[in-house]
């Protein structure tokens, strides 16, 4: 299967031929992504929740991002990988920025950037653009703003606050983005802003309008322990219950002394022992 590009991704939308993304955040995640066949694989900043333990995004770094990108492009060199780039690393400066945008592709081998926010960081979407980088949006729920903007609620609602998407949204993408992902959209407004754009849009509870669809590796596979349902996820596997059940019998089998059994254990030469007893 040949590298999806920015350019491919254009034409699957208007060919009408979904884009779908999964994030992943390790090497052997990576390789089941890519083996699976999905178009797009991104790093994202989520990892602070689902592999780091944080309660929020704001506390994943550079180094957090670079890290975890690397490990992934490892396993899936034929899929494109996108990075998130973390909280604060592209507001201080165009230099800072682009600084991070390079760590995030020359050590993080990701093939582009995404990054929170509409019009107010339209400046900086078209330097990276610029640059040669490819630029993935993200607007409506943007978890690095979750202080600010008291919650993980339903963006689009009201009127004020669909145009306010929208606006973002035409700011992106004449910026130069090459999508722009709708987090937790009204079905209705992410359907207008996909409709809107030559540019796709990828949803995450942003319903049946969205040119593509991503979701979270540990919620498609509910990997953890104690899974809380959310209403715009669909689990498609329960590997956290899998996880569980293998150690359990593992432990059990090391205090039965089940495991190890002859088929796993090495045989010396009868006259080893004989050496070695003497
Ligand atoms: O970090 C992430 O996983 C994301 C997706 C939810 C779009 O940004
Ligand atoms: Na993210």
């Amino acid at each position: 299967k040949q590298m999806l590009n920015i350019v491919k991704m254009k034409r699957m939308k208007q060919d009408g031929d979904p884009i779908s993304m999964i994030t992943a955040y390790d090497y052997p995640s990576a390789v089941l992504a890519e083996e699976a066949g999905v178009d797009i694989i991104l790093v994202g900043d989520s990892l602070g929740n689902v592999v780091l333990g944080y309660d929020t995004t704001i506390p994943v770094t550079l180094d957090d991002m670079v890290y975890h990108s690397r490990s992934v492009a490892r396993g899936a060199k034929n899929t494109f990988i996108v990075t998130d780039m973390p909280f604060m690393t592209y507001h201080r400066s165009i230099d800072e920025t682009l600084r991070g945008v390079s760590r995030i592709m020359q050590e993080g081998h990701a093939q582009a950037v995404k990054m929170e926010g509409g019009a107010e960081i339209a400046d900086t979407v078209k330097r990276i653009v610029q640059a040669g980088v490819p630029v993935l949006g993200h607007i409506g729920l943007t978890p690095q703003s979750v202080n600010q903007i008291g919650g993980y609620r339903i963006q689009g609602k009201d009127e004020a606050d669909a145009k306010r998407l929208f606006e973002d949204a035409r700011a992106l993408e004449q910026a130069g983005a090459f999508g722009i992902v709708l987090e937790l959209v009204t079905e209705e407004v992410a359907a207008y802003i996909s409709s809107e754009l030559s540019i796709p849009t990828i949803g995450i509870g942003a319903g049946r309008g969205c040119d593509g669809q991503v979701l979270v590796y540990h919620d498609v596979l509910k990997y953890t322990s104690n899974y809380r349902n959310k209403r715009f996820v669909k689990t498609f596997g329960d590997i956290g219950e899998q996880i569980r059940s293998g150690i359990s019998a593992y432990v059990q089998e090391v205090k039965t002394r089940q495991f190890p059994a002859e088929e796993h254990v090495f045989a010396a030469e009868d006259r080893v022992l004989d050496n070695l007893y003497g």
